[in-house]
């Protein structure tokens, strides 16, 4: 029997939660997230796409925030231009490294997804797509992950309406859309 297809998409307050499989370097959103470290000065996955996509811009001016105000602690986010990419801007944070799920992990993530929208509501960001943050060389288990995102992202959305339209997620890969189509049934199914 055809499984039947799970939503995509699904309101918060006044705004929209999309899931979308792709290049989250490609997505025409006013801000973008970068799953970045706390060193801001790039890395591989999702962050190293970021850079070479949006080109030494975006390097200078993480720099500049490191030389400021030093490393970006897990759970942070800060912003900076997005240099060649469609979007205006790159909202770096840092996601929490898997540790078994007993050192706030899931406290950490949540920030992580907060804070990266509160910056976008103070550059004034209507359109903001994630990447799935901590589930890559991170090693955070994608099904808990995405259970925490989007439990974060609308309760960010219901506290603050109004700026931000519409969140996208980003997935790069047909898994991790899986688990966030099962965790947005289970996040905002009635
Ligand atoms: N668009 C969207 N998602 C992507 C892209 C892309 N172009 N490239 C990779 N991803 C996905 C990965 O498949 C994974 O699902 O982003 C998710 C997060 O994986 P990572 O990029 O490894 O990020 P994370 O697990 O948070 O680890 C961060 O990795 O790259 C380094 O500097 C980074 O040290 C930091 C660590």
């Amino acid at each position: 029997m055809e499984e039947e297809a799970r939503p995509r998409e699904a309101r918060a307050a006044s705004a929209r939660v999309v899931l979308l499989q792709g290049d989250i370097t490609t997505q025409e959103a006013d801000a973008i997230v970068n799953a970045a470290n706390s060193s801001l000065m790039g890395g591989g996955g999702v962050d190293g796409a970021i850079h070479r996509a949006g080109g030494p811009r975006i390097l200078e001016e993480c720099k500049a925030i490191v030389d400021e105000r030093g490393r970006l602690p897990a759970g942070e986010a800060v912003a900076t231009t997005a240099g060649r990419m469609p979007a205006r801007w790159v909202i770096h944070t840092v996601g929490p490294r898997w540790q078994g799920g007993s050192r706030g992990e899931d406290g950490t993530l949540a920030h992580a997804y907060r804070s990266s929208l509160e910056v976008a509501r103070e550059l004034g960001a209507h359109t903001v797509a994630f990447p799935s943050i901590s589930t890559g060389a991170y090693g955070y288990p994608v099904a808990e992950a995405a259970r925490v995102a989007l439990a974060a992202i609308r309760a960010e959305l219901e506290e603050h309406p109004g700026t931000i339209a519409e969140v996208r997620l980003v997935l790069h890969d047909p898994h991790t859309l899986a688990a966030f189509e099962q965790a947005l049934a289970d996040t905002f199914g009635e």
